[in-house]
Parts: C-alpha cells; sequence; structure tokens
C-alpha cells in the first residue's frame, strides 16, 4: 500500500477557522460583502503595516487592479522578475501592456543592477515603464530600498507582488510595506489561507478607493446602475474574510512551523557535499514559505531528479523552483535582461515540504525518505 501523501504546503485549517466561518454563515451576511470582509481588511492593514486593504477574490485579481489603478494600459512596458509564477506576468498582460523581464540575483529576487541595466535598455528606445513590479521569491523578500531609490529617481511606481511572502520582513520593514501598493495571496497553497483570495495593500487612500471601485464593478455611486469605466466582480466574500481573520490570528504560529521545518532541513543538508538550503539561517526574517534545496550536481553525485524519484516513490512531494517567464513559451517574444542566474536556480533547485499542516509524523517520515536517499540503501 502506498503511504500517506506528504504535500509541500497543505492549507492549514482547523476549529477556529470552522468556528469564525460558522459565526459568519449564521450572521446572515452571506452576500458576498460584509462586517467580516471591513474587519480583515483593518486587521491585514495593520499586520502588514499599512493604512489601506482591499480583500479580493485571489492574488492575481489583485495584480491585474493594482495595475491598473496605477493606469497601466496597452502600449505600455511593465518591468518585472523573471523568476515567478504566471501570474505576475499574466497579470500585466490582461492590462494590454507588455512585460519585460529581469534576472534574478542570488536570492532569486530582482537583480536591482540588471534593473538599472533594463531601464537603460528601454530608455535608449525611448521607453520609460509604466511600472516596476518585483516580486518576493518563496518568502524572502527583494531588496526594495534600491528597487525604490532606482524607480524614484526616473518617477517609476512600483507595485510590490508579495504574494509569497506575508509575514516576512526585511530591515525589519514588513513586505507587503514596499511600493506604490503591495498584493498578497491567500491562495490553498500560501503560508494563510482563504481557500482562494488576495488583497491589495496601499497607503494611498485614492488607490484603495479605485481598486475597490474596479472590484465592484465600477458602480457609479447612484442606485441606478451607472457605468463610466468597465470594472470587475474581484471582491473576497464575507465568509472567506472570516476565514482570513482566524488564520490572521495563527499566522505567526504557522510562519514559526514552517521555520522549524527549515530548520531541519538546514541540519539534514548541513554536512551534505554540493547541497545548500536555498536561503540561509541569516535569513530569519523570511516567511519560509516553502523550503528549497539547490544542488551542484558534479559535487554532489546525484541530481535534484534522483532525489524527487526517491520521495515520489514514498509519496512525498517535492517541486522545481519556478520555470523562469523568459523560458516560457508563451512569453517567447518578450523583452528581457538575463544574465542566466534563475535558470540556474530553476534547474538545480527543489522545493520539499514545508507546511505548517504537515503533523509531526508527515515531516518526520519526508526527512527519513531525505536521508534514506542521502545515506541508505536507495542510491
Ligand atoms: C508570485 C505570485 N504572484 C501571484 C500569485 C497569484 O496569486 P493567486 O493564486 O491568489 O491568484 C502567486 C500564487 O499563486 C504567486 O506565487
Amino acid at each position: 500500500m502506498m503511504p500517506e501523501r506528504v504535500y509541500l504546503s497543505p492549507p492549514d485549517v482547523g476549529e477556529l477557522e470552522e468556528r469564525y466561518l460558522i459565526a459568519a454563515v449564521r450572521s446572515g451576511w452571506i452576500a458576498p460583502l460584509g462586517p467580516e470582509v471591513d474587519a480583515f481588511e483593518r486587521e491585514l492593514a495593520e499586520y502588514c503595516g499599512r493604512k489601506h486593504c482591499v480583500a479580493l477574490s485571489s492574488g492575481t485579481a489583485a495584480l491585474h487592479l493594482g495595475l491598473l489603478t496605477l493606469g497601466v494600459g496597452p502600449g505600455d512596458v511593465v518591468i518585472t522578475s523573471t523568476m515567478t509564477f504566471a501570474a505576475t506576468a499574466n497579470a500585466i498582460v490582461y492590462t494590454g501592456a507588455e512585460p519585460y523581464f529581469v534576472d534574478s540575483d542570488s536570492s532569486g529576487n530582482m537583480n536591482p543592477d540588471l534593473l538599472v541595466e533594463a531601464l537603460d535598455d528601454l530608455a535608449a528606445q525611448g521607453t520609460t515603464p509604466a511600472a516596476i513590479l518585483p516580486v518576493d521569491l518563496l518568502g524572502k523578500v527583494a531588496d526594495h530600498d534600491r528597487i525604490d531609490v532606482i524607480a524614484a529617481a526616473r518617477g517609476i511606481p512600483v507595485l510590490s507582488d508579495a504574494a509569497e511572502s506575508l509575514g516576512a520582513k526585511r530591515g525589519g520593514r514588513t513586505a507587503a510595506s514596499f511600493g506604490v501598493a503591495a498584493v498578497v495571496s491567500f491562495n490553498g497553497n500560501k503560508v494563510m489561507t482563504t481557500s482562494g483570495g488576495g488583497a491589495v495593500l496601499t497607503d494611498d487612500e485614492e488607490f484603495a478607493k479605485h481598486v475597490r471601485y474596479l472590484a465592484t464593478q465600477a458602480r457609479q455611486p447612484v442606485t441606478h446602475y451607472e457605468h463610466t469605466d468597465i470594472g470587475y466582480n474581484y471582491r473576497m466574500s464575507n465568509l472567506l474574510a472570516a476565514l482570513g481573520r482566524a488564520q490572521l490570528t495563527r499566522l505567526d504560529a504557522m510562519i514559526e512551523r514552517r521555520r522549524a521545518m527549515r530548520i531541519r532541513y538546514q541540519e539534514l543538508f548541513g554536512d551534505v557535499p554540493g547541497v545548500s538550503v536555498f536561503g540561509t539561517p541569516e535569513d530569519h526574517e523570511d516567511n519560509c514559505w516553502l523550503t528549497a534545496i539547490l544542488v551542484d550536481e558534479k559535487t554532489a553525485g546525484w541530481s535534484t531528479a534522483d532525489l524527487t524519484s526517491a520521495l515520489t516513490a514514498e509519496n512525498v512531494e517535492s517541486r522545481p523552483l519556478w520555470k523562469p517567464m523568459h523560458l516560457q513559451p508563451v512569453f517567447a517574444g518578450a523583452r528581457r535582461r538575463i544574465d542566466g542566474t534563475s535558470q540556474r536556480l530553476f534547474e538545480t533547485g527543489l522545493t520539499l515540504p514545508s507546511g505548517s499542516a504537515l503533523s509531526d509524523r508527515r515531516r518526520e517520515r519526508a526527512l527519513a525518505v531525505v536521508r534514506g536517499f542521502l545515506w541508505g540503501e536507495r542510491r
């Protein structure tokens, strides 16, 4: 019989979430907005250190409306990280703009030096990008301080894709506090979930108002359904916001549990030649969303594919890092500034079970399979 599945990052939802959800159902506030949404927005804004929050149906919707609110549209160019999930680049395309991909530094995040080169490249062609959209990869916060300085010098707004980094910090600042606005995701695999959802966070009241307006079908404030803009149906429902409120009370504890697993991997791989845990113990502000290893095949004598086979045989999930956008067939023609770092990370990286919902038994099993692969008879 196949042993029980060990997933990378299953939703961490239990009794508290059940209680919040049932209370919301019983309150009668089902359709679709209500007091749970208002409270969730207040609490999330406070958690992230921002003045305003708009809760939406997904992180992708949040990126889309964030870009539209910055005025991004057809004919524009938006610079973004190549090392990301497709949602980031897709949202740019939804607006009619063109993504321009910039390669990573060793943390996997946008390399600020390459960003400067990209801006110079575009300037030489007479183009100023409409926005810069850096991504915080796997919960590691990008070098926003430098990116913000570079962007401000050229008058370009920054929208931060913090979908993976809720709860992380850099230099003591929360991930979602960077940029004109930041986007987070509550997809089922993230550090906290609303089963599906996202949010825009900003200090700019007008920005938040405009996102809220676009998310509710761009209805004018009159009773007879007057519209002067194209709108979207992107708001988060009151029931899911209740789930989010419960999750938010547990978020720091859930992150700590992920961090404990990161430390176990660091101990496990500490002395293994050719292997490094992606993110060091100094990355204490990382939210440890997914722990990945980087494998130098020549030194290690094995590849990530070998370890994946061993894990798969024992029903333990593992996955490569994101395949960079500039290598995706759908973005084959996109402009780019690439030095090969993200491709190397993609080819040598493997994410391992990291979720806070994984029971101790499942965690130990994942670690035991890796141990067996490294030192047992499996190889
Ligand atoms: C970097 C990044 N951006 C955007 C998204 C999209 O978020 P959602 O799935 O909530 O639409 C995700 C994850 O799903 C992501 O990892």
